[in-house]
């Protein structure tokens, strides 16, 4: 009947059939008509006028949102009429959005394959429960109980933590997990070690921290445990930020030796270490190494991943795993900044991941990103040999890829936009201390097969032409 009214086959003031004809016009119960025309009513789409009966509205909802008459002009904003502090380690020089058909990014999940109907389903079956409703209330800052007992046996059995519902704060994704840890440990001109290069945000995030940025290298072995020691040995050390499965952004994951030599300077000089994990159900070649986490005994790890990459990047869940007294301080924090997450998406995942969806799930994206991954070094081997450098990686989303000399990513970007592929234009956050490495991430996981050729053969006519 809303249709009706709103396409105009039912006008204002138009009288209604009264319920008992009209259920026996439609073969439907009496009761039924009369609770769809209270419902009408309670939404102002039909009135009752005693002795009379039931008509459409004379004055109906309003069906169409009102245009706005006068759009401010768009100066009005630019203009700021009060002071506040701009963050330059926030702004990334000479960043558009490029559009075109094809865009190619740094290493992201495709968000096509999301198991949206799965999701839904169980929200919307969660949600109608009445014994649910309490979920919409103010919750748990720490996050909903279930999820993090979800997520105790799904952590302790798939990546050999040994963790408890008290050791676990639900946070927006990984980067909030990141925020909280770095205004832990940083806030006074700290020092933290990350990788040469590292994962930009991460860096942004500690800068806007107050900490203070030390770089050592990184190789095919992950990031240099023993230049960490030197520096150690030199001054205070407050945190070690490392993405060791795959290091981001060379994609390389941290050897054996390197994790016990890191879990071992780390109680040795009482640092904490940041381990952030945010692909680890992404491996293709043999089993995941565990992380970090699984052999830390003596509390210095501070363990960031979440689901954003399994499942969404748009599904905001993620978790921050540490010693309780760290994840209660985490939490009083997170609280001052958003009071709690989303207690029922929270809840869907939980009973997503009890019964077996999101396992299933990552599972299948794991055989789909394999098989990209594949094709898409399969090709650049074939198609683009003389001009890349590159290694197939072992896991993740990404292929790190080195443009030889004289070759230049901004000739390169340039000229495939005018094909119609726009590649990430951030790319030169990879190099933030210019070291010319001219190495930019090209992620392969979100394009489909055909996606991948077309991307492969336009480079291939991009550097013949170059
Ligand atoms: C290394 C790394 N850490 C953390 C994140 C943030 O992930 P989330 O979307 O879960 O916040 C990303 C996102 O791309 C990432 O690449």
């Amino acid at each position: 009947m809303i249709g009706f009214i709103k396409s105009g086959k039912l006008a204002p003031s138009t009288k209604l059939p009264g319920s008992r004809k009209l259920s026996e016009d439609l073969q439907i119960h009496r009761k039924t008509v009369v609770a769809a025309y209270d419902e009408l009513m309670s939404q102002d789409w039909i009135e009752s006028i005693p002795a009379k009966g039931t008509f459409v509205s004379k004055n109906l909802p309003i069906i169409k949102a009102k245009e706005f008459q006068h759009l401010p002009d768009s100066n009005t904003h630019s203009t700021v009429g009060f002071d506040f502090k701009k963050r330059d380690h926030l702004f990334i020089k000479g960043i558009e959005a490029l559009h075109a058909p094809l865009k190619v990014d740094e290493g992201v999940p495709d968000h096509r394959l999301a198991p949206i109907e799965d999701i839904a389903k169980n929200y919307r079956n969660i949600a109608n429960k009445i014994h649910h409703k309490e979920l919409l209330g103010y919750g748990d800052t720490y996050g909903n109980l279930n999820l993090r007992k979800a997520l105790v046996s799904y952590l302790n059995q798939s990546r050999g933590l040994k963790t408890t519902v008290d050791n676990i704060l639900i946070t927006r994704g990984s980067q909030m997990g990141i925020y909280l840890a770095s205004q832990l440990l940083l806030n006074n001109q700290n020092t933290i070690i990350t990788g040469n290069t590292n994962y930009m945000t991460a860096d942004n995030t500690f800068m806007e921290a107050n900490g203070i940025i030390k770089r050592v290298s990184v190789d095919d072995n992950g990031i240099n445990t023993s230049e960490i020691a030197s520096i150690c040995q030199q001054q205070k050390v407050s945190a070690v930020y490392v993405t060791s499965h795959h290091h981001h952004p060379t994609t390389v994951t941290l050897s054996a030796e390197r994790r016990m030599h890191l879990l071992d300077l780390a109680q040795q000089y009482h640092f904490a270490i940041i381990e952030d994990d945010y692909d680890y159900d992404f491996h293709y070649s043999n089993a995941p190494i565990l992380p970090l986490a699984s052999n830390d005994t003596q509390g210095n790890v501070i363990y960031i991943g979440g689901f954003t990459k399994i499942i969404a990047p748009a599904l905001r869940i993620g978790y921050f795993i540490a010693p309780k007294e760290v994840v209660d301080e985490a939490a009083r924090l997170r609280r001052i900044l958003d009071r709690q997450g989303d207690t029922l998406l929270e809840q869907t995942l939980s009973r997503m991941i009890m019964n077996g969806d999101v396992q299933r799930h990552s599972n299948k994206v794991r055989k789909i990103y394999k098989e990209r991954r594949d094709l898409f070094c399969n090709l650049i081997s074939e198609k683009l040999d003389n001009y890349f450098d590159f290694k197939v990686p072992n896991g993740g989303m990404a292929v790190w890829v080195r443009l030889k000399q004289p070759y230049n990513w901004d000739i390169v970007m340039a000229e495939a936009l005018k094909l119609n592929v726009a590649f990430n234009p951030e790319w030169r956050r990879y190099d933030n201390d210019n070291s010319g490495h001219n190495g930019i991430r090209i992620g392969f996981a979100a394009l489909d097969k055909d996606e991948i050729r077309t991307v492969i053969n336009t480079l291939e006519k991009v550097m013949e032409r170059i």
